[in-house]
């Protein structure tokens, strides 16, 4: 059995608490024959800051790079609110997900039916959901240059960020999105603003040709980037696989989270493109959820989106499927028992911390195993 090398980032806020239940299982897994998996550890975000002044250092990229998946905790917090820019915490999350070039990211929302009432949204309208955010990662606005802010010399400022794609980067991102439909239920609605957008409308024209060359066979649907973030309040079923740019990507991931019940139950998965001779990709797998500095240090953060990005990298770096299957279903099956961390309890159940809810899910395995 391939060793696999994993590198764990913990980072700032409740990134670290959360990273602990992703060791723990590691080792269970390790114990009980299902792969040998190694781990080292390294600073990014806030952490990073605070020991040697950058979110994230030379030796820890050079490891990034190594490694056969990262597995990252969350950035950020209060207490680096005014450090200078360049070294703010996020800028080692955006130095990673852009050097190693992770251009996919894979968010998928799935409602488990025990969660269905901690969601904001009536039951029947997210009970058993269950899509897929395919958005642009390393393009688009987040990295467009210019990025500025200019003195004008009038007491005023201009500040400019630059929106910027090119063909190839719509190309190969709407590929992932049809060929990840093709697994499941075959339809690809992709989101952009072309009625205000240069980059909205070259989106669209290439994601239509791309459909039209390589994946006819897959259902495709345009929706205007605003009206889609409406449908996915108001009916999301009608989803199965979104492709969307960087920004709004960013946006509408959180909006679906909180179709599932919490932020805290989203995992995501950021691929770079797959080398042909090795047939293998740079990866990085992370909670959607932020560092939630408010309840840091607590013991109280759900780590099911933690563990269940460690289940992302089983199934997309390690061609384990079997295994991931088995920790999702171990998790469903923590939910049915009606253990709750804070951010989904509800009336009836047992509410636990980080801690716990990792216990539950190792014993879940144990028992699915057994
Ligand atoms: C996310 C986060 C990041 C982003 C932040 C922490 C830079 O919100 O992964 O969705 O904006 O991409
Ligand atoms: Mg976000």
């Amino acid at each position: 059995m391939p060793t696999h090398k994993l590198l764990l980032l913990a980072g700032d806020g409740i990134g670290p608490e959360v990273m602990a239940e992703v060791k723990r299982l590691v080792a269970w897994m390790n114990a009980h024959g299902m792969g040998t998996f190694e781990y080292d550890e390294g600073l990014v975000g806030g952490s990073a800051y605070d020991a040697h002044g950058k979110a994230i250092d030379e030796a820890t990229m050079a490891k990034a790079q190594a490694c056969d998946a990262v597995i990252f905790g969350a950035v950020g917090g209060p207490k680096w609110d005014k450090v200078p820019y360049d070294v703010r915490p996020e800028a080692g999350l955006l130095r990673l997900r852009k050097d190693l070039g992770l251009f996919a990211n894979i968010r998928p929302a799935i409602c488990y039916p025990a969660l269905a009432d901690a969601s904001s949204l009536k039951r029947d309208v997210v009970d058993g959901l269950d899509i897929v955010i395919i958005r642009e990662l390393t393009g688009g606005v987040y990295f467009g240059e210019p990025k500025t802010i200019t003195d004008l010399g009038n007491g005023q400022k201009r500040a400019v960020d630059t929106q910027v794609y090119d063909t190839y980067e719509i190309e190969r991102i709407s590929r992932v999105a049809f060929e990840l439909a093709r697994k499941r239920n075959n339809k690809v609605t992709s989101m952009e603003k072309r009625n205000v957008m240069k980059t909205g409308v070259l989106w669209n024209e290439v994601v239509q040709q791309v459909h039209a060359r390589e994946f006819k066979d897959v259902t495709l649907e345009h929706q205007l980037a605003d009206a889609g973030g409406m449908q996915l309040v108001r009916w999301p079923k009608q989803f199965d696989v979104i492709v969307t740019d960087n920004l709004f990507g960013d946006m509408l991931s959180d909006v679906a989270a909180m179709l599932t019940g919490s932020l805290g139950m989203l995992p995501s998965a950021s691929l770079g493109e797959m080398d042909a001779k090795t047939r293998t990709r740079k990866a990085m797998y992370e909670p959607v959820h932020g560092s939630a500095p408010d309840i840091a240090g607590n013991g109280v953060a759900n780590p099911i989106a933690m563990i269940a990005s460690f289940a992302m990298a089983l199934r997309y770096s390690f061609d384990r499927g079997k295994e991931a299957d088995l920790i999702e279903k171990a998790i469903a099956a923590a939910l049915d028992k009606g253990l709750r961390t804070a951010d989904i309890k509800s009336e009836g159940c047992k509410l636990v911390g980080t801690r716990e809810m990792g216990d539950a899910v190792i014993a879940e395995m144990e028992r699915l195993t057994a």
